[in-house]
């Protein structure tokens, strides 16, 4: 069997997606749930670029095991260092080091000639390689360099001692048979390719990134750089669970080959990631998409009914999708709580159970049928990496077709009790100016979606908020089956989230 060595890059190039920041205790949560799902290196940031990062690139460095930790650095010695600096408490450290080598990036961004980059390519690879016994390179822009160009820097840097060869899709321009006979050019004309490990790194602006990463293992890649739902810059990334989805579901293509991945995690990963970041995911998102397993014609329900492979080529419970049929009620006691969360994946403490149970007995009193989503929903809202700040006690609003909406808020602090009344241009927006007066912020409200968590009258809502305060950007969500509660709660989520980083 030929594996692919997955490597995922949601804490690196999938932060840099604009709205995504993570503080240091949600990307490790993220990094353990990676490393239990058996990915095999995760790029866990880029040091130089701030000192949080490098604080962070450490903890997951000293905390994860398993997985190979991976910094990434320019062809600068100052980045080298913050870069070996991150990844040294790691078992088994690895720095990625770039450089453009497009015409277009060579010219306008970094204003040198071919000559003085191959000379900093390969004096940084080298200088890398006595920190840290395992580098890769990334031509960035790799798919609109010079080939020959590109085949003289791989074979310089492999003598130089890189173990991998990245060939980043940096603007997503790429088409998947083009893409695979790149890779494969590279396999036939650098002379000492065999001493490295050829790499994938797609980016999805014309919506080619799986498509492009599948095709070059096709033709020999025998890495792939993707991460969950897809997230980074611009479009974003390849995403990891459509590579990995491809690569099983289709063994007729994907002769001989397998990836490490449990893929019954990819569900519970998704969901984590999307929460931790705020980046809802599209319904008809494969593989993770509320919609991914849902069959609404009676003639597709008729099929599936009678025999699942009619119009199911992946079993759901394969992702982890564990369904969404009525799971318990009023009635149920802590205990089947307990199994119902043990069998979705979370494992929690007697304080977070307690807290998560208090949670689902005010829902049940609400709601008559609680469902899978609304469980995940609730645990994801109460068992944060965050610790909070401030809390909700309660609130109370007077709003009508005639009326200036009014809400009277209060927070609690330190276990000291603040409040405050606001009148607003509607319900949720006289909370958001009572929880300003407050908590003394001035917030600017850039983004706010609300979203049934499932079907029927009571379904619970999902606010998902983007809120900028302190000049730093962050986004939450929050929960309830009254969306004004959901709202005040991603509003708190989203102010506490500010203060944490
Ligand atoms: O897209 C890109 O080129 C990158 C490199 C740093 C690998 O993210
Ligand atoms: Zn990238």
């Amino acid at each position: 069997m030929d594996k692919i060595i997955i490597f995922d890059t949601t804490l690196r190039d999938g932060e840099q997606a604009p709205g995504a920041s993570l503080n240091p205790t949600e990307k490790l949560e993220i990094a353990y749930a990676l490393a239990e799902m058996g990915i095999d290196v995760i790029e866990a940031g880029f040091p130089v670029s701030s000192p949080g990062d490098l604080e962070s690139v450490k903890q997951i460095a000293k905390g994860i095991k398993g997985p190979v930790i991976c910094a990434l650095s320019r062809a600068i010695k100052l980045d080298i260092d913050a870069a070996a600096e991150g990844v040294k408490p790691a078992k088994r450290p690895r720095i990625h080091v770039f450089l453009a080598t497009s015409k277009i990036h060579m010219q306008y961004k970094l204003k040198k000639a071919e000559d003085e980059i191959m000379r900093l390519a390969t004096e940084s690879v080298r200088y890398a390689r006595k920190l840290c016994p395992d580098v890769e390179f990334s031509p960035e822009d790799a798919t609109r360099s010079d080939n020959e160009f590109l085949y003289r820097i791989i074979e310089a840097v492999i003598k130089e001692g890189a173990t991998t060869v990245n060939i980043p899709d940096t603007v997503g321009y790429t088409q998947p048979e083009e893409y695979g006979i790149l890779i494969r050019g590279i396999r036939e004309n650098v002379p000492n390719i065999d001493k490295a490990i050829i790499s994938t790194h797609c980016h999805n602006d014309l919506g080619m990134a799986v498509a492009n990463s599948l095709e070059a293992i096709r033709n020999g890649a025998r890495q792939v750089e993707c991460t969950i739902n897809g997230i980074g810059e611009r479009a974003g990334n390849a995403s990891m669970e459509e590579i990995v989805m491809n690569i099983k579901t289709r063994k007729d293509i994907f002769k001989g080959i397998q990836t490490n991945i449990d893929t019954r995690h990819i569900y519970k990963v998704s969901r984590l990631v999307s929460k931790l970041t705020g980046f809802v995911i599209a319904p008809n998102k494969a593989i993770v998409g509320g919609n991914a397993f849902r069959h609404e014609s009676g003639i597709h329900q008729d099929g599936v009914l009678k025999e699942r492979s009619t119009y199911e080529i992946i079993k759901p419970e394969d992702v982890g999708f564990m369904g969404t049929g009525i799971v318990l009620g009023k009635h149920s006691g802590r205990h089947a709580l307990a199994e119902r969360l043990k069998e979705l994946g979370f494992i929690l403490n007697a304080k977070q159970l307690e807290k998560v149970a208090t949670r689902f007995k005010d829902l049940a009193d609400k709601k008559k049928n609680i469902f899978d989503d609304d469980l995940v929903s609730i645990v994801e809202d109460e068992i944060k990496a965050i610790k909070p700040v401030w809390s909700l006690e309660d609130f109370q609003i007077t709003s009508g077709t005639k009326i200036r909406p009014m809400a009277s808020v209060n927070l609690r602090y330190r276990n000291k009790l603040y409040s405050a009344s606001s009148s607003g241009d509607g319900p949720v927006d006289a909370c958001f100016k009572a929880i300003d007066k407050i908590t003394g912020t001035r917030a600017e409200l850039q983004d706010y979606r609300i979203e049934a968590v499932t079907k029927g009258k009571d379904a619970l809502g999902e606010v998902s908020l983007k809120l900028k305060a302190k000049g730093k950007v962050v986004t939450a969500r929050g929960s309830s089956t009254d969306i004004i509660e959901s709202s005040v709660r991603a509003y708190i989520n989203a102010l506490n989230k500010i203060e944490s980083l």
